[in-house]
């Protein structure tokens, strides 16, 4: 890091496409801090689904952000998301609560309540922040923009074989289903979609093992730095 100034790794992408595994292994190797900002909008969609809100309905979730506080904290250099000061980090991993945290996503006035959060994070640490619109939106100045993915069978196979290991109980058609409904929502919602920034470099992982992923991006990020 030159000058001390606090360097910026955006990792953007569908989902599955393995941003979240990869950018917390490669923040450990760079000391950096990991943000993981899918956990922030699910955090919304978890607050919506318990005051029982549907969150396609924007009034209804507006109204809710005034009394609502979303923070992140570290627990042994893992990122954990509280909402009104509980730890809600693990219950935000459901099925239900992913396309909730999709719906509430296209809703501006949830971008704009997430929005400080993150580019505080970036001011005050050296990090790789992952999501759909760091590279294009929070952090238009990150020093390494990089776009993640792979194709929806692939990434739901993931996604799939991630939630069995959690013990819960869903089919493959159901993730891939659910995978291809939020890539739809995610890209076609008008404010801050799910694009490359036009600087990014674009990275496909279809039939990369984790460590060549890691490899591979570990390496865009050190000729991006030197
Ligand atoms: O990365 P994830 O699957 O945990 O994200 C959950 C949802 O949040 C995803 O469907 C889209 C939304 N999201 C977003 O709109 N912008 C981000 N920077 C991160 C996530």
């Amino acid at each position: 890091m030159k000058n001390n100034k606090p360097v910026s790794v955006a990792i953007d992408g569908p989902g599955g496409a393995g941003k979240s595994t990869i950018a917390r292994i490669l923040a450990k190797r760079l000391g950096y801090i990991y943000v993981d900002t899918g956990a922030l909008y699910r955090a919304v969609g978890y607050a919506a689904l318990t005051a029982g809100l549907d969150p396609r309905n924007a009034e209804a979730v507006c109204a809710l952000l005034p009394s609502l506080c979303v923070e992140l904290t570290y627990l042994e250099g893992e990122q954990r998301v509280l909402v009104n000061k509980e730890d809600v980090s693990d219950r935000i991993r459901t099925p239900e609560v992913s396309m909730a945290a999709s719906a509430v996503s296209a809703i501006p006035e949830v971008r704009r309540f997430l929005f400080a959060l993150q580019q505080d994070m970036a001011v005050r640490h050296s990090v790789i922040m992952d999501g759909r619109d760091i590279g294009t939106v929070v952090l238009p100045q990150a020093q390494v923009k990089i776009f993640l993915t792979a194709s929806a069978e692939e990434r739901a196979r993931r996604r799939y074989e991630e939630l069995i290991g959690k013990g819960m109980s869903v089919t493959f058609d159901e993730v891939l289903r659910d995978m291809e409904e939020r890539d739809k929502n995610d890209s076609e919602r008008a404010t801050a979609p799910l694009k490359a920034a036009d600087d990014a470099v674009l990275v496909r992982t279809d039939g990369d093992t984790l460590e060549e992923s890691v490899e591979r991006i570990y390496r865009i990020v050190e000729e991006a730095l030197a």
